[in-house]
């Protein structure tokens, strides 16, 4: 039987190829234990400062990336995280929340792929770009609502999973066709369906070490 049509997409074959290490990431029970608000607010403050460690990796990674000829194309400055995380982190430990913040072995894990990974290659960069805000943008957008929710936040303390002047969907959508024009042979492709993958294992652990902290 043919294939249906823009299966062979890039950001088709993506989302085939990831969705069981999406569903891993899903239901890591972290997430779901802290959007029915079982842990302590500090659960969901040590996530946040995990948060911060990753982001700021990924978004030095996208200033050094600015300059190459297919990454720039995903560098959205209005997807920014680090100024929100800040906020955030501010909001729950004061003026001094950079004493009060650690991170945890697989973020430490992660931050050194990030560096290796993002900071010089396209693929490796896209990767992870698509990884984190892509997820942020789906699955953040009702974990951000149901964290709020739970521990009773109102503008502060949850701006991470805010992004001001963005439709989710539209965005989303522009992003895949991104995905979708670059021009990589089979083997590159390959390469940066396995760095996605490589993404999602990382998170996995960080969620993996949360848990084991938290319950
Ligand atoms: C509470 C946990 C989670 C829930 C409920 C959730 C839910 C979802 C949903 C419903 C979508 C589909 C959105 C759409 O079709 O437009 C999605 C997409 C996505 N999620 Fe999650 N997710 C969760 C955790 C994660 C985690 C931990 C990651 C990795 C860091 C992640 C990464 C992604 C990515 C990259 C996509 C985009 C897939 C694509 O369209 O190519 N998600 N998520």
């Amino acid at each position: 039987m043919a294939d249906p049509p823009g299966a062979h997409r890039l950001s088709a074959r993506l989302r085939r190829e990831t969705h069981a290490a999406h569903d891993a990431a899903q239901g890591s029970g972290f997430l779901d234990a802290l959007a029915t608000g079982l842990l302590p607010w500090e659960a969901y403050a040590d996530l946040t400062a995990q948060h911060w460690f990753l982001y700021e990796a990924l978004e030095l990674a996208a200033r050094t990336m600015i300059d190459d000829p297919l990454a720039r194309a995903f560098v959205f400055p209005e997807l920014t995280r680090l100024p929100s995380l800040e906020a955030d982190l501010r909001f729950m430990h004061g003026p001094r929340w950079p004493d009060r913040i650690a991170a945890l072995p697989a973020t430490t894990t992660y931050c050194t792929r990030l560096r290796y990974a993002a900071n010089s290659h396209p693929i490796g960069f896209i990767a992870h770009h698509y990884t984190r805000y892509l997820g942020d943008l789906s699955g953040g957008q009702y974990l951000g609502r149901a964290i709020a929710r739970s521990y009773g936040l109102n503008g502060e303390g949850h701006r991470f999973f805010v992004f001001d002047g963005i439709d989710a969907e539209s965005l989303k959508s522009y992003y895949r066709q991104l995905l979708d024009t670059l021009p990589w042979s089979r083997y590159e492709q390959e390469e940066f369906i396995a760095e996605v993958l490589e993404a999602y294992r990382l998170n996995i652990a960080v969620l993996d070490d949360l848990r084991q902290r938290w319950t």
